[in-house]
């Protein structure tokens, strides 16, 4: 069994599976509320949020997969890319029960990770495949050739990322944090053809998102309370639209242009309902592992090399990839 850490932002996971990719527990606790009220994350709060929370929450998936760390033989965690004391909390705890047990260790990138969502059971996607990856850190488009083997960057985002963009248009419309489930709700009671958001076109397969935020922004302040109230939903639905409209043209164009016979979609916003309407012939990350998650991050640590017992002592966290 794969004991699988992931501690990069504000969710705290553990989760086991097996090395043929059956999840036999996801455990996930969200920060979130912690966090609301400074309308997004605070990284010191997360690092000792997740001080507080990740023996427990080890315990928890090792206790709904009815395993025992004698169970275990191989560690997955989350090293990089992310906050650094959040990381670096998930690390100590990886290498500390792996040198207990004398067990090798496997340092995952988040991003690898978020693809390999896609490798589990019950419905796992075989390479290759047009990988849109959008989440609050990321937006990328990536060439999948192999499950071990890191992906082509087509295209990333130039500013935002998809998720901040929903996080941020969220704040902006009163709704809270996180705010891309909220605004997906909203958005479904609202007119998405009431407001004209443009989207910033960049060159090649890049995504710009900060533009469209300002343009919220000033709608906004036009607008006024009062009818900000009543057109909250049709806010919601027009800003939802341009997001998902960029993520999607990007991502059909890619796929033409690579000769793609598959695209397949992961990460938090790929929760998103609309999104996942728009493409409706794409592999689709299950729902549950969409956002943070240690299922995932087990799932990749069955294709990195495992560094063996006791070498893994001098592994560190990263807050970002080398460009
Ligand atoms: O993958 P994730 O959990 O964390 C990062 O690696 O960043 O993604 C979190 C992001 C947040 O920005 C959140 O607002 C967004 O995913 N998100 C959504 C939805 N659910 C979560 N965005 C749009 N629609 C959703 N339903
Ligand atoms: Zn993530």
């Amino acid at each position: 069994m794969i004991l699988g850490l992931e501690t990069s932002c504000d969710e705290t996971a553990a989760a086991v599976i097996t090395a043929d990719g059956r999840i036999l527990s996801n455990v996930v606790s969200s920060q979130a509320d912690l966090h609301e009220r400074y309308g997004g994350v605070v990284p010191e709060v997360a690092s000792r949020r997740h001080l507080e929370l990740v023996v427990p929450v080890v315990r928890e998936a090792l206790g709904e997969a009815e395993a025992g760390l004698e169970d275990v033989t191989l560690l997955g965690v989350t090293a990089g890319p992310g906050l650094i004391g959040a990381l670096l909390v998930g690390v100590a705890a990886a290498k500390a029960i792996a040198w207990a047990r004398r067990l090798p260790l496997v340092p995952v990138d988040h991003l690898h990770g978020h693809v390999a969502s896609l490798y589990l059971e019950p419905d796992p996607v075989e390479p290759p495949f047009l990988c849109l990856l959008a989440s609050g850190g990321h937006t990328r488009l990536l060439d999948v050739r192999e499950r071990g083997r890191m992906p082509r960057v087509l295209g990333t985002t130039l500013d935002d990322a998809a998720g901040e963009a929903f996080d941020k248009g969220a704040r902006l419309l009163g709704l809270g944090y996180p705010g891309g489930a909220a605004i997906d709700r909203l958005a479904k009671e609202g007119d998405a053809n009431e407001f004209d958001f443009p989207v910033a076109r960049v060159p090649g397969f890049d995504f710009s998102f900060s533009g469209l935020k300002t343009a919220l922004l000033y709608k906004v302040r036009d607008l006024g309370d009062e009818e900000l109230e009543r057109r909250r939903a049709d806010l919601a639905a027009s800003y939802q639209r341009a997001i998902i409209r960029a993520l999607v043209e990007r991502t059909e164009a890619a796929a033409v242009q690579t000769g793609a016979q598959q695209i397949a979609v992961v990460g938090g916003v790929a929760a998103n309902s609309e999104l996942r309407a728009a493409l409706p012939h794409a592999a689709l990350a299950p729902l549950e592992l969409c956002t943070d998650n240690a299922a995932m991050i087990a799932s990749a640590s069955r294709y990195v090399q495992e560094i063996p017992f006791a070498r893994y002592l001098a592994v560190d966290a990263y807050a970002s990839t080398a460009a």
